[in-house]
């Protein structure tokens, strides 16, 4: 019986350290954790929206996060609102986001973003993300550059660019597998749109009030 329970004790001990050795001894993998905390540095640096992302905890059970039930990783992260308003606009480096490889949903709605770093954008994502179906960019105050450098995204099925500063003069070209689009409150011109839209074969949901 003791002996028993001294086998189980050893396992459990050697699953412990198997699962260090794999860089999951926090339930998710290492450098997502890594990468979670980088960006939570650079956006939330009082702890205001993200405080309880902590260091020594498992980051698949932080909020605005969900994780794959048996890969361990990351594959839906929604930082709305999360950047502290005293930061001001938002230049983003989409780099921030190369770990999480298996991403299939990002929401950076209501941030302030103004763009993007120079060769720092979503494309920079495009050949590294290749499950990315969702993202929404809602409520920002993004314009036309980042249009064209969503071109790779081919995955992408849903996309939210509401209450932004887009007039249309890029075009979005490449996505082909895209199914919703909304673009509601922002500054297109309709014969711009009408052109644009060819591009997307996929599309079955459009919403663009003006
Ligand atoms: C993972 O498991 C939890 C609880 O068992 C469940 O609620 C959740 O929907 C699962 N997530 C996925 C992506 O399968
Ligand atoms: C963007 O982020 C990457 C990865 O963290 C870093 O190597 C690079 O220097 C950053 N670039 C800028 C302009 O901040």
């Amino acid at each position: 019986m003791m002996v028993k329970k001294m086998g189980a004790w050893m396992l459990l001990v050697l699953l412990t350290l198997v699962g260090d050795w794999c860089g999951r001894s926090y339930g998710c993998l290492k450098e997502e954790r890594i990468g979670l905390l980088e960006i939570k540095a650079l956006i939330d640096p009082n702890h205001l929206s993200l405080g309880h992302w902590v260091e020594s905890s498992n980051c698949c059970e932080w909020p605005r996060i969900e994780c794959d039930n048996t890969t361990r990783r990351v594959i839906q992260l929604s930082f709305r609102c999360a950047r502290d308003r005293s930061l001001g606009d938002w230049v983003l480096n989409a780099s921030l986001f190369l770990p999480f490889k298996e991403l299939q949903s990002l929401d950076l709605s209501s941030n302030g973003l103004v763009g993007c770093f120079e060769n720092q954008g979503f494309q920079v994502l495009a050949s590294g993300l290749r499950n990315l179906e969702e993202l929404d960019l809602t409520h920002n105050k993004l314009n036309d550059i980042i249009l064209s450098s969503l071109g790779g995204f081919s995955t992408l099925k849903s996309l939210y660019l509401s209450n932004n500063r887009f007039t249309g003069s890029t075009g979005l070209n490449g996505l082909r597998n895209l199914e919703i689009l909304y673009l509601n409150s922002n500054d297109f011109k309709e014969s711009v749109l009408t052109e644009s839209l060819g591009a997307l074969p996929s599309l079955k949901i459009l919403t663009c009030k003006f």
